[in-house]
Parts: C-alpha cells; sequence; structure tokens
C-alpha cells in the first residue's frame, strides 16, 4: 500500500514563502517590495542601462536593486564607437566584455548599443573626407563587432537616430558620404556578422507622426531589400509635461503591423523644464546654459509634481499592457535618479527625478502606480 504524503504545517508555510519571494522579494532594507521583472515575466521584458561603476558591481546597494528588478541591460555608453573602436584600428573590447560577463552571471540578456549613429564617434570619423574610408569604417566596425557578440548578446541597436524630425534623413557623415541607403548597408552587413542576434532600429520622437512615417519608410525599405530587421526601439525621453500617449499607442500598433518587435528602449521622463520647444528633442548633442530657474527641485520634488510623475508612468504602462502582444521590452535609462544622464543633459548639473527609484534608491510613488497595475493578477 502506498504510504499518504503528509505535508507539515511548517513546510507548507515554507513552500508558500518562496513561492511568494519570487515575486516579491525585499531589498537594501527598505521592506518588502515588488520586483518588476517577476511582476512583467509574462508580458515584456525590463530592463536598464548600466553604466562602468554597475557592470564592475562597485556599489552593492545598485547592484542589489539591479538585479532584482532587471531582467535585461543595455550599456549606456560603453559599446558606442568611441570607447569600444577607439583608433582606425585598434579595438578596445575590454568594458564590453565585462559587461557580456555581468549579465551571463545574472541571467540577464543584453541589448548591445550601438553599431552605427552619428554621436560618440571616435575622434578619427570626425576628419573622415573619403567615401571609401567611412564605408570601411561602417563594413568593418559592424563584422568585427556584431560577429565577436554574435550568441553573446541578445541584440543589437545596428542604427540609431538616423532621422530627423520631419521624417527626413538626417544629414550624418553616414548619410553624407554613402547616402540613404547606408542603413539598408548595415542591417546587411549585421545580418551576416551576427545571424543569432536580434536586430533593431531605434530612435527617439518616432512616435510624433512625421517621425513615424519616416521611421516606417525606412523600416519598409530594409525589408524590401531582403534584409532582416526584427524590431524598432522607441527611446522613450519624454517630459511629463507633454508624454504623448495617443502617439505612443498609435505607433506601437503602426509598426507593430510591419511584423516586427516593439520596444521602449530609453524611458525616462523628465520633471524639469524644457528648454526646447515642444520638449521635443533627445538630440545629446544640444548643449544650454545652466541658470536657476531651469533647476527647481534642488531640494525635493514637491507632492504634485511627484504625483504626475506617478500618474505619467501610470498610463504609460497601461498602455503597453493592452499592447503585450507586440511589445517584447521595456528598458529605462537608469535605475536610480541619481543615475539619469537627464541631470545633465540638456543642462548641465540638475537634479532631475525620472526614474522609478530615488537617489537612495528606494521606490518612488511611481513605482506604486506601475505595479499596481497588476497587482490584482498577483
Ligand atoms: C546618453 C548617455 O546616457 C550619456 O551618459 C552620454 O553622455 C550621452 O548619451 N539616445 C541614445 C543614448 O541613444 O545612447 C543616449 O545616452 C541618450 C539619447
Amino acid at each position: 500500500m502506498k504510504k499518504p504524503v503528509f505535508i507539515s504545517l511548517t513546510a507548507l508555510f515554507g513552500i508558500l514563502l518562496l513561492a511568494d519571494c519570487a515575486s516579491h522579494r525585499s531589498f537594501s532594507g527598505n521592506g518588502p517590495v515588488h520586483s518588476l521583472k517577476a511582476i512583467f515575466k509574462d508580458d515584456f521584458r525590463i530592463g536598464t542601462a548600466l553604466n562602468t561603476t554597475q557592470i564592475e558591481e562597485k556599489d552593492p546597494a545598485v547592484d542589489a536593486l539591479i538585479q532584482e528588478q532587471f531582467n535585461t541591460v543595455t550599456p549606456e555608453n560603453i559599446m558606442k564607437a568611441e570607447i569600444i573602436h577607439p583608433e582606425w584600428s585598434r579595438y578596445d573590447f575590454t568594458q564590453a566584455d565585462r559587461l557580456v560577463a555581468y549579465a551571463k552571471k545574472h541571467h540577464m540578456t543584453v541589448n548591445a548599443h550601438t553599431l552605427i549613429w552619428h554621436s560618440q564617434l571616435p575622434s578619427f570619423m570626425h576628419t573622415m573626407q573619403n567615401t571609401d574610408s567611412v564605408r570601411q569604417y561602417l563594413t568593418s566596425h559592424i563584422h568585427t563587432i556584431a560577429s565577436r557578440y554574435d550568441g553573446k548578446v541578445y541584440s543589437w541597436d545596428v542604427v540609431n537616430e538616423a532621422l530627423n524630425e520631419d521624417g527626413t534623413m538626417r544629414r550624418s557623415v553616414f548619410q553624407q558620404k554613402l547616402g540613404d541607403d547606408f542603413v539598408v548597408e548595415a542591417f546587411r552587413t549585421a545580418e551576416k556578422a551576427a545571424p543569432h542576434t536580434k536586430l533593431y532600429y531605434n530612435d527617439y520622437n518616432i512616435e510624433e507622426p512625421a517621425k513615424r512615417a519616416g521611421a516606417i519608410r525606412l523600416i519598409r525599405k530594409i525589408q524590401a531589400a531582403g534584409v532582416r530587421i526584427d524590431g524598432v526601439g522607441i527611446q522613450g525621453h519624454w517630459n511629463i509635461s507633454s508624454v504623448p500617449f495617443q502617439k505612443i499607442e498609435d505607433s506601437i500598433e503602426e509598426f507593430a503591423a510591419l511584423g516586427i518587435e516593439v520596444m521602449f528602449t530609453e524611458l525616462d521622463l523628465s520633471v524639469l523644464p524644457s528648454p526646447f520647444k515642444d520638449n521635443i528633442t533627445a538630440d545629446v548633442n544640444q548643449k544650454i546654459e545652466y541658470n536657476a530657474a531651469m533647476n527647481p527641485y534642488t531640494n525635493g520634488l514637491p507632492d504634485s509634481v511627484q504625483q504626475k510623475l506617478a500618474d505619467c508612468y501610470g498610463n504609460l504602462f497601461r498602455i503597453f499592457l493592452k499592447h503585450k502582444d507586440k511589445i517584447s521590452r521595456v528598458t529605462f535609462w537608469g535605475a536610480g535618479d541619481q543615475q539619469s544622464w537627464l541631470n545633465d543633459w540638456p543642462v548641465q548639473g540638475r537634479t532631475d527625478y525620472s526614474l522609478l527609484f530615488d537617489r537612495q534608491l528606494k521606490p518612488k510613488p511611481a513605482f506604486f502606480s506601475v505595479i499596481n497595475l497588476k497587482k490584482t493578477n498577483l
């Protein structure tokens, strides 16, 4: 006769506690907190940008937060051309290799960022006049880096920010020397070099109708050339005064209709006054002079602004969840507010509050407004 199976109350409690820990863990002594990656595990991946200090795990509190909250990472700077390819015939993979090891150790995927971009180029590219040299740079840069990391990173932002606000092609060094087709060439080279890696186009403001139309034309052109493109990244650098919710939703639908993944790849919401008309730029080359009026919240964020930020994040994630079948990843451009590039761009030395975790790495009301959307399903 089979023995009856008894589970003691203590064992049962242990099992329940373990199951609970998978989605509700505490970190850094801040009490119980939900984990974004656990909560959204059936919806989309949740990512953060990583800088060098974080890849090298130099700050235990940030490290714990990152490992608890995120299952995918994007290097904030270290795979950009000026760092990974400092001289014409010299590559430096030191930091990129560390990133790959970090992600492997923590079971995270890497979205590598970025192969072809007009910003943060090595200095030799600033003086490049000759078309053949630019073509050779494009091909060998992509080939060398993408093949090295094929099978080690999950995806590449193959081309970043090739479009103007009106949807025409930006006059970058690549466009000027190689013509509009440099984008197709870049994807063709990446496809050969990295057959096991997803290939994406990434840009800011491509939720805006004119620029979106340009992005759709670009993606269709790549597809029509028989070249692989797996997804499009909407960067998502917005301001709480003007998050374009409807345009974001329309963009998810229109991009997904092209048969590719849609991602939000650099999400942050500035709460500070924007020096730009309609807040619509994320051009890293824009630099605006500091003045105190542009930096109103040095002593903390007023409750009303904190609430507005929480509402904006809540509304955004409501849209993301509604379209989770089309969205594969949502990546924040940093973990805690201290790390955000928005403290120094476009005005240096400001105090912004753009992410879900504050300067002490505590979850903000925005964090709870995001996770509350899923509460009933937990
Ligand atoms: C930013 C980084 O966050 C900064 O540290 C760096 O100084 C400039 O670049 N669009 C992109 C990102 O694709 O690579 C940019 O990252 C932000 C805008």
